[in-house]
């Protein structure tokens, strides 16, 4: 009271004036994320999600505004467990809860009811992982991937296995999901294009673990090279069960496997896996590298596989957002469909259906216990 009786009237005044401008908070826009946080898939989840963090972190850092105002990011995050009809219930739970956006979902098979959901509600969607060409294949005008699609990355893989690779005895085992059976559907078409066989095709599910009825099939076909569609759980599996088996053909994965935890879960016998992955390797750029030394000392633990896309993911809607002083999806999709930036993972920039332009792919084998570099084929 002392204070304030020292004050004039007309300082007491501008001080009240200024007072709720000062208390007001920063508009909150809210980021939906959806991918398997618990489970067998957990372990990409929680990568991918890091990835976003990190991403509405260093937008906070920058102090970021939209239409001239300070705004704070809020993620809401909900666990898809992988599972399609979970998928659809938290996609539904992000539209009622008023997100400005979706990142998400990890994989192909939630991701494609899921966008449907996002599509009837005009959500924007923006894809860092999921990867069956369906998904940017229906004409929906709310879904951007900032990841090649499996056309580019399992295709390549088919194209590379007959001519470079040179199999003449080609086989393939999926595991019947939207990715596993998309992925290895790709990689046919590719080596049939390229004037290769298919000897065999086998398939698995996303909760086996045995896999020896199919991989003696595959041996008394004598392959000289095997494609197979399934993330790590069942990817490490076959590979650890090829080998028991004395099953010699070259391994050759899809995305999602060229990571540390296939190698953990297969063992020694990884040794010479071969595996195709969406994109150019995080550390051959200085971008790529910094981001991962950043990832380390935020989370105490390496980039797993797809926190980039994450990253990116995030910065493409953030973007977009700034571009249309706005966040709601009407005013800032047309700046999604002709954003254009730098990322962590690559040159963003999408395709009239919402793929992403340019694409690239590179296919690592594991070398004493560590996966390397083999090539990268970029303009898909
Ligand atoms: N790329 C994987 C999928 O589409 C994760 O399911």
């Amino acid at each position: 009271m002392r204070f304030a009786k020292t004050l004039s009237p007309i300082a007491v005044g501008a001080l009240l004036a200024i007072a709720p401008l000062a208390a007001r908070a920063d508009t909150v826009v809210k980021i939906g994320f959806a991918a398997p946080l618990t489970g067998p898939n957990a372990s990409y989840g929680k990568d991918l999600e890091n990835g976003v963090k990190m991403a509405l972190d260093d937008a906070k850092a920058q102090g970021v505004k939209i239409n001239g105002q300070p705004v704070s990011f809020e993620l809401v995050a909900e666990d898809d467990q992988a599972d399609p009809r979970v998928g659809v219930q938290v996609a539904q739970k992000l539209v009622d809860e008023g997100v400005s956006v979706v990142v998400g979902h990890f994989n192909s098979g939630t991701t494609i009811p899921a966008s449907d959901l996002y599509e009837k509600a005009g959500l924007p969607d923006i894809d860092p992982a999921a990867t069956n060409p369906t998904i940017s294949g229906r004409g929906f005008k709310n879904i951007f991937m900032v990841i090649s699609s499996d056309a580019q990355n399992a295709g390549t893989a088919g194209a590379y296995a007959v001519t470079t690779t040179k199999a003449k005895r080609i086989a393939v085992i999926d595991d019947r999901t939207a990715f596993g059976q998309g992925e290895a559907d790709e990689f046919v078409k590719a080596v049939k294009a390229h004037g290769g066989d298919i000897i065999d095709r086998e398939y698995t599910t996303n909760q086996a673990s045995d896999f020896k009825t199919q991989l003696t099939n595959l041996k008394g076909k004598n392959p000289d090279l095997i494609f197979v569609g399934a993330l790590n759980p069942q990817a490490a599996g076959i590979m650890k069960q090829m080998s028991q088996l004395g099953l010699k053909a070259q391994y050759v994965g899809g995305g999602g496997v060229k990571d540390v935890d296939f190698i953990k879960l297969a063992g020694d016998v990884s040794e010479g896996a071969m595996a195709w992955e969406y994109g150019r390797p995080l550390d051959s750029t200085p971008v790529g590298a910094k981001f991962a030394e950043r990832f380390k000392q935020k989370y105490g633990a390496d980039v797993l596989s797809y926190a980039p896309f994450g990253y990116d993911a995030a910065w493409t809607a953030i973007k977009a957002m700034q571009a249309a002083n706005s966040t709601k999806p009407d005013d800032y999709r047309p700046k999604l469909q002709s954003i254009s930036f730098d990322g962590i993972t690559g040159h963003i920039e999408f395709n009239p259906n919402g793929s992403l332009k340019n694409g690239s792919s590179t296919v690592y084998q594991v070398k004493n216990g560590q996966w390397v570099t083999v090539k990268t084929v970029s303009g898909l």
